[in-house]
């Protein structure tokens, strides 16, 4: 089928270039670009970006540069700052026009961060001539991210999991995709304080802290979903045997004193050590040392 738009488009540049040659007038980006259905380019009217630089011609400069060569020859000479996808330029190229409005804020760890490391450009994630993907979320919890992060999609299906696929928490409410000082592109300054802006209640302080707790939630949990109840890394025994040998009382319910005939140990055999150590967390009760209350 031939490309409507564009033949409309030609025409029209055409029939412009002849009537502003015969006036001897100057053409301009709104002379030719007019909106057509393949090329939205109006709809940018309606987004943040519309009054840029006083709006109208000067808005289409701001982020295309002043294209000089393309005004001057538009079929054959690309504008300073194409964008693509008629004449592709380079990713970070295109970011860094971006990043002379955009370079604080949250975009402030867009350089180094592993988005900008894997040459991700910012087109990828954000449409500028459609007005509903200015903000760019087609699902506001996915935010279009499980379109690359296949391996994620499959943790939000898993039995224990955050409620991202319920639309109830966003990828965006942990991860700033511009980057972060934190590791794994986190929001907040560490990957505890990042759980507290929901969980405030694992904050503590606690009379009895757990260390474990104190210093990295995820020593026990998985972020996005996990086979195990509760987010866990593994099941209780397992879970805190990783750390706890069988010191004071014995804690290894399969070793020798776990043994049928073996006189079990009536504390561990087929008990969760939850059943006893209930505040794992952290214990505000005087006699909670062990964190059994
Ligand atoms: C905020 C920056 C920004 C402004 C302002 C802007 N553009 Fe764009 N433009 C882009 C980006 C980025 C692309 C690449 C396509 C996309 O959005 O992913 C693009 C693409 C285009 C395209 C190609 C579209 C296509 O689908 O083939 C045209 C034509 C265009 N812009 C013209 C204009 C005109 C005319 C104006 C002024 C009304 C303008 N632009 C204002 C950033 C901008
Ligand atoms: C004389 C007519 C004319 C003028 C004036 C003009 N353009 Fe274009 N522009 C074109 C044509 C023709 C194309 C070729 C692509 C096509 O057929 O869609 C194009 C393509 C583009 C593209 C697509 C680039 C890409 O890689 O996909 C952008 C962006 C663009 N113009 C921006 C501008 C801006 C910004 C201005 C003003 C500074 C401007 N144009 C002025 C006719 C014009
Ligand atoms: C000339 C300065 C300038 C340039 C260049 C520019 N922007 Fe913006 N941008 C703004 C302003 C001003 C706003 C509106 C105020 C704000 O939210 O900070 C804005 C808002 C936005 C928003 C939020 C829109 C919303 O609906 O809340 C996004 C996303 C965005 N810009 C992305 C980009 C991208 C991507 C580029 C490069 C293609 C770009 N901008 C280039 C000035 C600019
Ligand atoms: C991996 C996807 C992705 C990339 C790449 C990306 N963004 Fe964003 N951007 C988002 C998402 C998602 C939001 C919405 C954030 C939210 O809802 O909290 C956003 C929001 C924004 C906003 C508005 C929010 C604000 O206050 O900052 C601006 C401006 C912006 N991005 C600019 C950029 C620029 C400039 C680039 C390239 C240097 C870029 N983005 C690259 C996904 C991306
Ligand atoms: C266009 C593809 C694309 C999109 C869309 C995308 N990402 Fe990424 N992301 C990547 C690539 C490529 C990497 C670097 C390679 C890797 O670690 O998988 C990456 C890395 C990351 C990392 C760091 C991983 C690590 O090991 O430290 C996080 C976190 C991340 N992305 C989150 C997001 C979030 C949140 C969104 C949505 C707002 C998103 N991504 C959207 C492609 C994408
Ligand atoms: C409840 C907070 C939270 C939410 C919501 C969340 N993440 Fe994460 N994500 C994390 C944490 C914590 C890590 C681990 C960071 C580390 O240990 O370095 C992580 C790691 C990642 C990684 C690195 C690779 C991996 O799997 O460990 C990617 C990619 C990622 N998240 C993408 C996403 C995407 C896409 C979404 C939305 C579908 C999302 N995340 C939602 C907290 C979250
Ligand atoms: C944006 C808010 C938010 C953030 C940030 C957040 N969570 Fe959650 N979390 C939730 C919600 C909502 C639920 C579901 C609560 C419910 O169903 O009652 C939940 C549930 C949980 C559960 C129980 C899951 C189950 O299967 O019952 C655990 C464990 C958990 N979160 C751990 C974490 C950890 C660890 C972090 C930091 C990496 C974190 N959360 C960050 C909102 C958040
Ligand atoms: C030593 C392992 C361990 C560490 C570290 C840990 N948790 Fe847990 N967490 C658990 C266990 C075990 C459960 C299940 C408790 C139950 O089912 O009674 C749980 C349950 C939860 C729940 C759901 C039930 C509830 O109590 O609300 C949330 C939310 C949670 N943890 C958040 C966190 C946060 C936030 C951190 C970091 C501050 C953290 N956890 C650190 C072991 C741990
Ligand atoms: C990542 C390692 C780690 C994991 C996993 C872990 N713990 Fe701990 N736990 C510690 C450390 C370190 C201490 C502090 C020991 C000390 O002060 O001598 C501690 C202390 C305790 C104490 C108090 C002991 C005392 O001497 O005061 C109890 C009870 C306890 N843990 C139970 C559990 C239970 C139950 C689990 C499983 C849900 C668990 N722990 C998982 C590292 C861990
Ligand atoms: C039937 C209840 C019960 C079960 C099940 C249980 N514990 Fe205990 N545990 C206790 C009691 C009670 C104490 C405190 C004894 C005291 O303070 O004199 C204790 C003390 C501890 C201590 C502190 C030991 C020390 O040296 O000071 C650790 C660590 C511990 N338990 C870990 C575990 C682990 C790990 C499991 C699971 C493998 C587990 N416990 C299962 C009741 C239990």
């Amino acid at each position: 089928m031939p490309d409507r738009g564009k033949w409309f488009r030609r025409t029209l540049c055409s029939l412009a270039l002849l009537v502003s040659a015969l006036a001897g007038a100057a053409q301009d980006c709104l002379d030719c670009h007019l909106a057509s259905a393949d090329q939205p380019v109006l709809a940018i009217q309606h987004s943040a970006h519309a009054a840029l630089a006083g709006g109208g011609n000067e808005a289409c400069r701001a982020c295309h540069g002043d294209s000089a060569g393309h005004i001057a020859a538009p079929a054959s000479s690309a504008p300073d700052f194409s964008f693509g996808p008629h004449w592709p330029m380079p990713a970070a190229e295109g970011g860094a026009r971006c990043l002379t409005c955009h370079a604080g804020g949250e975009q402030l760890h867009w350089a180094g961060s592993a988005h900008a490391a894997a040459d991700l450009a910012c087109t990828d994630c954000h449409s500028l001539h459609r007005q509903s993907q200015l903000a760019p979320a087609p699902d506001p919890a996915t935010s279009g991210c499980l379109t690359c992060h296949s391996e994620v999609r499959a943790e939000l299906r898993l039995p224990s999991r955050h409620p991202i696929a319920e639309g109830k928490t966003a990828c965006t409410d942990c991860h700033n995709p511009h980057g972060s000082p934190t590791p794994g592109e986190l929001a907040a300054v560490t990957l505890n304080d990042t759980c507290f802006t929901c969980h405030s209640e694992k904050r503590g302080p606690f009379l009895w802290e757990h260390p474990p707790a104190s210093e990295d939630c995820s020593l026990c949990h998985r972020p996005h979903g996990s086979v195990h109840p509760r987010l866990l890394t593994a099941r209780g025994p397992a879970l805190c045997q990783q750390c706890h040998a069988a010191a004071f009382h014995p804690s290894l319910p399969y070793g020798g004193e776990g043994v049928a005939g073996a006189a079990p140990n009536q504390n561990l055999l087929g008990k969760n050590c939850l059943n006893c150590h209930g505040q794992v967390h952290g214990s505000n009760h005087p006699s909670g040392a062990r964190l059994t209350r």
